[in-house]
């Protein structure tokens, strides 16, 4: 049994979905799970509590209050005692609630004191599903930590054909168990992350560089890791360390070499997040012994670097892309022109106009945008937190 001992909270709001709700509880418990059920009170006219009592062995709750028994429904011991929690179908109304912190039924607030990993199947009509306030706090659930697994496309009970239906009780319990039994779709995936700043010689004592630290690319790299992933950290000259022992550095100085390496593995890997500040320019001609000072000016040729990620932009075939833009005015215009121009799946905007975001600092503040979703801006976090919020925004991007 793949789910032996685990404990699984289920949510049931008010959609048509809902009556393959029981297929989904009876495939739980042949696996060994414990369920329990929590309804929203709508959801009651799609399947009863009965049933749904019947097939998971215990009470189905819906309301705070156990009036004819006088006693009273704990959301926190509940929130507490989920390995798992996960709501499904997810209604609009429901979705809109969690991102905006409202706990007016007993689900709803036992979402906002769960501690446990939890998932969402969103599940509506087409046009709801497509609406702007449903893309958004879909987008903004995604980057609290919230798993989301997309609805399908095809038949909807309304009559139209579209995006809205939720994915069959077969494949929510293998989500299930593929979660608990490899905790992230990550694990065993390869990716390469590079991090820190180039050096462009000008000649054997001076450089041309710039601010970067190393700290994002290597906090990223670190949480890729944790979540099982093979990481190549390719790092331009910086004196942080990598925490996680199985990841494979290899340092580099210069755009040049970074993109010698990373060509090296990019047919390989399942995705590539380049954080790493990369010089546009070096100089034309790096002189191989000191230049004397002599006069009173000096002028260097400068000579563009090629692009890494635009390079792998080009080339990409299974692989995802994230790519990172540092920007000082007009950040929202400029990366998403680079998210196009590069061919990226997703780009992190670090502005720094923003108090303690971008180089050097131990914290960053990040808006991702992707292709798929609204743009989600993050609080300012430490860079760890900021690395988790990337990774889980690509374990999301992987899923779909
Ligand atoms: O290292 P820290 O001190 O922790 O600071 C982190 C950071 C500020 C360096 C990081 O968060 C960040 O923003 N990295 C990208 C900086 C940058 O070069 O941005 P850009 O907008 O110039 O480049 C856009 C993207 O293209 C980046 O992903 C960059 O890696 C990539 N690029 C740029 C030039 C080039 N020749 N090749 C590239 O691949």
């Amino acid at each position: 049994m793949k789910l032996s001992g685990k404990k699984i909270l289920i949510g049931v709001t008010g959609g048509i979905a809902a009556y393959k709700i029981p297929i989904l509880i009876r495939n739980l418990i042949k696996e060994g799970a414990e369920v329990q059920v929590i309804m929203t009170p709508d959801a009651h006219g799609f399947v009863t509590p009965l049933t749904l009592s019947t097939l998971s062995g215990r009470p189905v709750l819906t309301d705070f209050f156990d009036k004819k028994n006088g006693t009273w429904n704990s959301h926190v011991d509940l929130a507490l005692w989920a390995d798992l929690m996960l709501i499904a179908p997810a209604t609009a109304n429901t979705l809109a609630k969690m991102n905006h912190g409202m706990a007016d039924n007993l689900l709803l607030a036992v979402y906002l004191s769960a501690r446990c990993r939890v998932v969402v199947a969103p599940t509506m009509d087409l046009d709801m599903m497509a609406h702007v306030a449903t893309q958004q706090n879909i987008a903004q659930l995604a980057a609290s930590g919230v798993l989301i697994i997309p609805a399908e496309k095809g038949f909807l009970a309304s009559g139209l054909t579209g995006e809205g239906r939720m994915p069959e009780p077969e494949t929510l319990s293998e989500y299930i168990i593929h979660y608990f039994n490899h905790k992230s779709i990550l694990a065993g995936t390869s990716w390469i992350v590079t991090a820190g700043p180039t050096f462009e010689a000008i000649d054997p004592i001076r450089y041309i560089g710039n601010h970067s630290s190393g700290k994002m690319g290597i906090a990223i790299a670190d949480a890729l890791a944790i979540r099982g992933a093979h990481v190549t950290l390719i790092a331009g000259p910086s004196s942080v360390l990598h925490k996680q022992p199985t990841i494979r550095r290899e340092d580099i100085t210069s755009a040049e070499e970074m993109l010698e390496a990373v060509e090296k593995h990019f047919a390989e890997s399942d995705g590539l997040i380049m954080a790493a500040a990369v010089a546009d320019y070096k100089p034309l001609q790096a002189h191989t012994k000191k230049i004397k000072k002599s006069e009173t000016t000096f002028t260097i040729k400068l000579t563009a670097n090629t692009d890494i990620l635009a390079r792998m932009g080009q080339l990409k075939q299974k692989q995802l892309l994230i790519g990172f833009a540092l920007e000082t005015h007009d950040a929202i215009k400029h990366a998403e022109e680079k998210l196009h121009k590069k061919n990226l799946d997703a780009i992190v905007l670090n502005s720094l106009q923003d108090a303690g975001a971008g180089f050097g600092y131990d914290t960053n503040q990040i808006t991702i945008i992707s292709k798929q979703q609204s743009p989600v801006t993050f609080p300012l976090k430490s860079k760890t937190e900021v690395a988790e919020d990337i990774v889980s925004f690509a374990e999301n991007l992987f899923h779909t």
